[in-house]
């Protein structure tokens, strides 16, 4: 406070206040550098997936993959999410937190391959299990079933390796096909959805199982078949011929 001439002027320091589009450029600068290096994690995966699956195919004539989807999760969905964790909206944050910023949904045909695609996978010595789901196991109260694992996976930049962490979904065709459409029926869903319909999910999703199960059995029944086809005498004698 000042007195001058016997009036007393009061200095009012006025600050500018933290501009919110200056801290959603930089929210978005930061989800810009780190954006490529998830990307990069994604196509890592997909590579050792893809590989595995073509050795598969080549040595069992079959291929336990049907199809592979992957998304680096966006910047709002992570400002979402951050929000409802009740964390502070920061890239720092979030990957420190979020360990799905790097999604990968496998999609293979029977129970059995999605096993034998994770422990392939796991039995890599460069990739680490960081944690693991068994929805199949312990499927949700609704039904869902799928197998989640989060692995860090290592990332060449030109400064050095990074270890980056990617959630990878698997599940069978009918788990994809009982969860593509609940999560429609839920993200159109206004309301909680109620009790009873969470019961006809469940039901759903344990009718879909059991077919799953059994198409399983018709595979590896006619699969033994073909084995036994391809030991048979004539067939060496066939082949011998040729
Ligand atoms: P999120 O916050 O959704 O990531 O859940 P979380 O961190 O508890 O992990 P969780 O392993 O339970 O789920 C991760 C992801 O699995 C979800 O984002 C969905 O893609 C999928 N998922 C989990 N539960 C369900 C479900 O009940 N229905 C469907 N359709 N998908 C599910
Ligand atoms: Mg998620």
């Amino acid at each position: 406070m000042e007195q001058k001439n016997g009036v007393r002027r009061v200095r009012i320091e006025v600050r500018r206040a933290p501009d919110i589009n200056d801290a959603m450029e930089e929210l978005r600068r930061e989800y810009a550098q780190i954006q490529g290096v998830y990307e990069a994690a994604i196509r890592e995966i997909n590579a050792r997936l893809q590989t595995l699956d073509s050795e598969f195919s080549f040595k069992h004539m079959h291929n336990p993959i049907h199809h592979i989807e992957s998304r680096v999760k966006s910047l709002s969905s992570i400002v979402k999410k951050l929000h409802s964790m009740q964390c502070p909206i920061s890239i720092s944050c979030a990957k420190k937190t979020l360990h799905d910023i790097a999604g990968v949904r496998v999609v293979c045909r029977y129970v059995d391959d999605i096993y034998r695609i994770a422990d392939l996978l796991l039995s890599q010595d460069d990739i680490s299990l960081i944690l693991e789901k068994n929805y199949i196991e312990n499927p949700k109260a609704n039904g869902y079933r799928s197998l989640h694992i989060v692995v860090d996976v290592p990332v060449y930049i030109s400064k050095g390796k990074l270890f980056i962490p990617v959630e990878i979904q698997i599940r069978t065709v009918a788990m994809d096909f009982w969860a593509t459409l609940e999560h429609g029926i839920r993200y159109k869903a206004t309301d909680e959805i109620p009790q009873s319909i969470v019961d006809e999910l469940r039901a759903c999703a344990d009718v879909i199982t059991e077919t799953d199960y059994k198409m399983q059995e018709i595979f590896k029944a006619l699969q033994m078949v073909g084995d036994k086809e391809d030991e048979s005498p004539e067939s060496i004698v066939d082949a011998d011929k040729k």
